[in-house]
């Protein structure tokens, strides 16, 4: 269903912003931040939202809206971040204190979920969102994530 008329862009779902902003005429970086800024703003349980860009081996984070992380650059396979990018599969774990994989961000993340940006099967990059909250995220963050990260894909 359209938007009603005379609802601007910030009235609409975070997909169709993102795709707008992805299509508008902003640099490839411009529209990386853009599309974390769209996401972070989208959800109160998105503590921490971040894209991180696979160079080699090695995950680096592009942008991110919430507190410095001490990972900045994450090894494919450390983390639950290198744990998605190796099995090139979104990674939801609703309890990070009971997951001995985790690398703690910040002392108040409770939950996290991480998804590959993949083009053909080949990993790309990542979203990264954590949650002070407790198994926060569902099935329908896992989608809109997962949405997202394949408009990102285009990009790169
Ligand atoms: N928790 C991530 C590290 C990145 S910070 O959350 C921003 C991990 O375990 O890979």
């Amino acid at each position: 269903m359209n938007p009603p008329e005379g609802t601007g862009p910030g009235n609409r779902d975070p997909l169709s912003r993102i795709r707008a902003a992805l299509d508008g005429p902003l640099d490839r970086d411009e529209k990386l931040r853009l599309a974390v800024t769209i996401l972070s703003g989208s959800a109160k349980h998105f503590t921490w939202t971040g894209i991180y860009l696979l160079e080699g081996e090695t995950l680096i984070l592009h942008n991110q809206v919430g507190s410095p992380t001490p990972h900045e650059r994450i090894q494919v396979g450390r983390g639950i971040c290198g744990l998605a990018a190796r099995e090139r599969r979104t990674v939801v774990v609703a309890d990070v204190g009971s997951d001995p994989r985790y690398l703690a961000c910040s002392l108040s993340t409770r939950s996290e979920i991480v998804v590959p940006i993949l083009r053909d099967g080949v990993v790309l990059g990542e979203i990264d969102v954590d949650s002070d909250r407790l198994d926060a995220f569902g099935e329908a963050d896992r989608a809109l994530l997962e949405s997202v990260a394949g408009l990102v894909a285009r990009l790169l």
